[in-house]
């Protein structure tokens, strides 16, 4: 299997985009710890990848934590002997969701949010992980931003803003980490039917995207992880400081 040698981290595994990370880079033979603020949901992931014959094991976090979060990816290196990679996904959508409004009236604590749970969790997932990937001579981050970076989408300004800042963090680390053989990279998702029950609005805003793509149809989160496992593997092993837009061909960069 592509991914036998791989022991990876994934955040915001329980829900939506997250989850399908965490099943297919299991289903690829890869160890996977999925970490999550939804203690419940993400142990019944978790099960669920055991049961189907992966190995995965769910430790409840809070990313914005940095203590909880070195913590949960110190035990998950330590139940799977090392770590060779991370997929700092957690981040705003529908479990924390984002306020729509014009940046005017963005509120001052959401705006503070966001940065916390898009940008500054990335920051400790990658500080958390680089001792034991330092430890393994070399591995992966993979960071997640958003398509919007380059569409530039009214009425989110603060979520765009703290996507948009991982770009020139990943940028820095890559080159701080490149002489430990660390690899660090961003995965910018598009609009993505990631909702579990999605309403008919929720369908009709994602399928308003479709008619700015080049491939016109709805995106949806098992079109994400083939850049994943391809970035957690070794097929990728010269590429790094790089950002993947994963849309269909909506934003080119
Ligand atoms: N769905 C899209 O259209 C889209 C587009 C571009 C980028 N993204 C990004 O992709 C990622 C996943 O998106 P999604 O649509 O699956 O979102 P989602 O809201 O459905 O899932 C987010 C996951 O993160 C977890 N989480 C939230 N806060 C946490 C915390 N403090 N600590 C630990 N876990 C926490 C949630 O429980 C959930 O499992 C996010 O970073 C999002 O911003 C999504």
């Amino acid at each position: 299997m592509r991914l036998a040698d791989k022991a990876v981290v994934v955040t915001g595994a329980a829900h939506g985009i997250g989850r399908a990370y965490a099943e297919r880079l299991a289903a690829d033979g890869a160890k996977v710890a999925l970490l999550d603020i939804d203690a419940k949901r993400n142990e019944e992931i978790a099960d669920g990848i055991c049961k189907k014959g992966g190995q995965a094991m769910a430790l409840a976090t809070d990313v914005r934590d940095f203590a909880k979060f070195k913590s949960a990816v110190d035990r998950a290196a330590q139940a799977f002997g090392k770590l060779t990679g991370i997929v700092n996904n957690a981040g705003m959508l529908n479990v924390v969701p984002i306020t729509r409004c014009k940046f005017e009236d963005i509120p001052d604590a959401e705006w503070d949010e966001s940065f916390r749970l898009n940008t500054k969790s990335a920051w400790y997932g990658c500080k958390a992980a680089v001792p034991h990937l330092r430890a393994n001579k070399g591995g992966s981050i993979v960071n997640i931003g958003s398509s919007t970076i380059f569409r530039g989408v009214p009425t989110r300004a603060h979520y765009v803003a703290a996507k948009s800042a991982l770009i020139g963090f990943n940028r820095t680390i890559a080159r701080e980490l490149g002489d430990d053989n660390i690899r660090v990279n961003l995965v910018c998702p598009g609009s993505t039917l990631s909702e579990e029950n999605p309403s008919p609005d929720t369908v009709k805003m994602r399928e308003d995207v479709i008619k700015t793509r080049a491939l016109k149809r709805l995106e949806v989160p098992t079109d994400l992880v083939g850049t994943i496992v391809f970035l957690q593997s070794d097929d990728s092993a010269f590429i790094t400081g790089q950002t993947f837009l994963v849309d269909g061909g909506s934003a080119f960069h």
